[in-house]
């Protein structure tokens, strides 16, 4: 046993008072007794409080041994939650509906979609992580939810995992800082926040049990940063993950769950599976407390051993005794936490205008400005009054990423920005360039027959299974589409399944770009010689309360080379062009490639070899390769911007908002040179040939994302925490002051351009002598909003944390000591002022 030690979370921020100006949701007074009737809400006055142990403890006494396992498995829960625990009504201890997730909360009802949180890292404002995760807090608690499954704390360790839109950002301290703010807010609204995925599970290739192999020092200092920072910030539950840890699973792995969590931070909320990753009962003892979605192991332990008609403690071995009462014990002081004990009370309406204000801010403020050659960006009037829009997305927003983070926003909530650009008075002239919608396949390539539209009268009411032979008229690359409404579709060849619109993560899947007629879309894309025959089938079960309408579309080679005509002329005539990219990200599986999806690189060569003012709005989740980039003007990441994405990018293109985002990951210029090319490190090795990695080892060790590429001397595209402004900044007159708790590090920073903006300042701390620290570390930021000519000394205080190295062998934190470089500057790779510090 360690001895148990509590820390305040400081997170080696100062900020500014006056760099950001928060509105809506974060502020529980929020949410009032106008609900909708009497639920089984928490609404008002509740909040974050001391759990009451002698309550908790007396509870635990009162519950029977059924209760107590009834408390420690999932159930249905209501209004589309992800699951619930069922609560025990005689004791007055409330059901628990759990819903997803990190970028709003997602249920039957509509909520607001947030932008996804790599924006929110991008942000880097604890302040605006604050009220993200107000609006989580305050609308979960207005849908009858009583827990949040987020936020997700995994760092983002390989720039092709699925779900780096989902989390912070790849450097520890970024992470923590954000993260425990965002904890307060949501549990300010008394929900409870779960942190996951604890731990390792940093990609979707063999996330169902891959064996990551990390050391104890690198856990610590990386990827657990984040985890501790919410379990010091008092979150209530903690979901472990579906890999295992050193060939341990992570939801039984005594090691995590008991020795770290529970004995050297103090967790004392409870610890769920992510939905069926128990593998046996023994993960009660190793520290699991509670089974979703369903009790699949756990009832194994409730049996009447003594043989006289019921369970009770008589029948349980001493340490499954210990550890049901602690389980249940963390269960309960999570809830007591958040207010949840203290009697029900209405739940409040959804602050719909407030929560989307935040939802706009963290847009805007997310978003960053890669490259912005000659002040193309903000557009100038000229531009404005002749500019062409190419994309997809442009049109039909892509306001979020794949997988349990989808959210349901409201309906007319989210808006084209072509639409939004023409209401700021541009003149628009829009072309699709990718398409991704493309026409009906015609009889003349079906063999002569009909082509395959079953939409308005013909719509399928019943089981459904459809063999098609598609001729190519021409050789080339075709893109087929399956565009359905109701449950869906799914198109196989053989056994595989190539397409599919059917259920998934509990919504319908297919791409998140829906067609511009609301049809649920997916796309595979083949290459055929001249006269070559594909045989595929379309199936699946419509009703008549749920027909399917379906249609098969798709995108000749002639075809896209007339979309990418269409665009060229577009810019050709127009005097700057805006082509929006994107890429989907997703839980469930990782990108193959880091390339922009299908054909979207040539229709921006193609734009800007056709017009010299061409720029690029990303909507991507994660770092893409840009061959296009020196023959661009600008290029502004927006990334997954939620529903009010519309609105943020347009301000940001006019200029009537400033870009203040930095980085929050490293964008390769390389995909050969990433912290993760070695196979053995990523995706893994795939030891039974199956084709799913099995085992993997962290080799980068504590140098994980940007610290790897200044250990290597790579250079990536665009390095951590690079984000330009429509203004500039001067750094000068450097100080720096170690002390007890710490270091202060003091400079003058100054706007020197012609319009207000905001910057974070960064302070990174090379290696120096001092022995096993990572080659370069962020330390600690700023966020600093300055008007014109104006100046502030900023003073940044570095936690002694970061000033320090984990001792695996006396499993503690210990002053890193030696000489240390101190460098402050407007990017990792944009150092302005250096100095450094002797630590002791
Ligand atoms: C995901 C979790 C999510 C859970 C419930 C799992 O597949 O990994 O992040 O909270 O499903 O939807």
């Amino acid at each position: 046993m360690r001895p148990h030690r509590t820390r305040r979370l400081r997170a080696g921020v100062a900020l500014a008072a006056a760099a950001v100006v928060v509105t809506g949701g974060a502020a529980p007074a929020l949410a009032g007794p106008h609900g909708n009737g009497p639920g089984h809400g928490h609404g008002q006055g509740h909040g974050h409080h001391d759990p009451d142990s002698r309550r908790i403890a007396a509870l635990v006494a009162q519950l029977t041994v059924p209760e107590k396992f009834g408390l420690l498995g999932g159930t249905t829960g209501s209004n589309g939650a992800a699951g619930a625990l069922a609560g025990v009504p005689r004791l007055g201890i409330p059901t628990l509906d759990m819903a997803d997730g990190p970028s709003g909360v997602r249920a039957a009802e509509p909520a607001t979609a947030l932008p996804a949180p790599v924006a929110l890292g991008a942000t880097f404002s604890p302040d605006l992580a604050a009220a993200y995760g107000g609006v989580l807090g305050q609308e979960a608690d207005a849908l009858g939810m009583e827990v949040l499954l987020g936020p997700m704390m995994n760092l983002v360790r390989t720039p092709y995992a699925g779900r780096n839109f989902e989390t912070l950002s790849e450097d520890p301290l970024l992470t923590a800082s954000l993260a425990a703010p965002q904890v307060a807010g949501i549990q300010d609204h008394g929900v409870i926040a779960t942190a996951k995925h604890y731990a390792a599970n940093n990609q979707e290739l063999g996330r169902a049990g891959i064996d990551v192999h990390v050391d104890e020092k690198t856990l610590h200092e990386t990827e657990l940063a984040g985890f501790e920072a919410v379990v010091d910030a008092g979150i209530g539950a903690v979901m472990c993950a579906y890999n295992q840890v050193d060939s341990v699973q992570a939801c039984e792995n005594a090691e995590l769950l008991t020795e770290v969590l529970r004995e050297q931070w103090g967790f004392d909320g409870f610890v769920m599976t992510d939905w069926f990753a128990i593998h046996g009962p023994d993960a009660l003892v190793a520290g699991l407390d509670v089974e979703m979605p369903r009790p699949a192991a756990f009832p194994e332990l409730a049996q009447d051993v003594d043989g006289d008609g019921r369970v009770t403690e008589r029948d349980l071995s001493r340490p499954v005794r210990a550890a049901l009462d602690r389980a249940v014990t963390g269960v309960l002081t999570a809830m007591d936490q958040v207010g949840l004990l203290d009697g029900a009370t209405d739940d409040p309406e959804r602050a719909v205008e407030e929560n989307a204000a935040v939802a706009r801010q963290v847009a805007t403020e997310g978003a960053v400005l890669l490259r912005n050659e000659q002040g193309t960006l903000p557009l100038s009037e000229d531009a404005l009054g002749s500019l062409a829009v190419v994309g997809p997305t442009a049109a039909t927003p892509l306001i979020g990423g794949g997988g349990s983070a989808r959210v349901n926003p409201d309906a007319g909530a989210v808006e084209s920005t072509v639409d939004v650009l023409a209401a700021a008075g541009a003149e628009v002239t829009w072309a699709t360039g990718e398409d991704l919608e493309g026409e009906l396949v015609p009889g003349s390539a079906l063999g002569g027959g009909t082509p395959l539209d079953r939409t308005g009268d013909a719509a399928l009411t019943g089981e459904f299974s459809e063999a098609v032979t598609v001729t190519a008229p021409e050789a080339g690359t075709y893109t087929f589409h399956l565009q359905t409404t109701g449950p869906g579709a799914q198109v196989t060849v053989g056994e595989e399944q190539v397409a599919s619109t059917q259920n998934r993560f509990g919504a319908l899947g297919g791409s998140l770009i829906p067609t511009s007629d609301g049809y649920l879309n997916d796309s595979w894309t083949v290459d055929l010689a001249a006269g070559e025959q594909v045989a595929f089938t379309v199936s699946g079960t419509g009703t008549a309360a749920a027909p399917v309408q379906l249609r098969l579309h798709w995108t000749t080679p002639q075809l896209r080379q007339q979309r990418i005509d269409e665009a060229v002329a577009a810019a050709r005539g127009a005097h700057t062009a805006v082509v929006f990219g994107y890429n989907e990200g997703t839980e469930g599986e990782d990108r193959a490639s880091l390339a922009l999806p299908g054909f979207q690189d040539e229709v921006i060569a193609a734009v800007a070899a056709a017009n010299p003012r061409t720029v690029v709005v990303l909507n991507t989740g994660d770092p893409v390769l840009m061959p296009w980039l020196a023959d661009v003007s600008a290029v502004l990441q927006m990334w997954y911007p939620g529903q009010e994405g519309a609105e943020a990018t347009v301000d940001l293109l006019t200029g009537a908002a400033n870009p203040a985002g930095k980085l929050p990951q490293t964008y390769p210029a390389d995909p050969a040179r990433t912290p993760v090319s070695d196979p053995a490190n990523y995706p893994g090795t795939d030891t039974d040939g199956d084709g799913v990695p099995d085992e993997q080892t962290y080799t980068e060790g504590t140098n994980v994302g940007h610290r790897w590429y200044q250990a290597t001397g790579t250079e990536p595209l665009f390095a951590f925490g690079h984000g330009l402004s429509y203004t500039s900044f001067d750094y000068s007159r450097l100080r720096t002051r170690t002390g007890r708790d710490g270091m202060e590090v003091s400079f003058v920073l100054t706007n020197t351009g012609d319009v207000t903006g905001t910057e974070v300042p960064q302070v990174y701390l090379g290696q120096g002598s001092a022995a096993g620290t990572p080659a370069v570390q962020l330390a600690g930021f700023d966020r600093v909003t300055l008007e014109p000519g104006e100046r502030q000394r900023v003073t940044i205080q570095v936690d002694e944390r970061q000033l320090s190295v984990w001792n695996a062998r006396k499993d503690r934190w210990e002053p890193a000591a030696g000489i240390r470089p101190v460098l402050v500057g407007t990017a990792s790779d944009d150092v302005r002022l250096t100095d450094s510090v002797r630590i002791r």
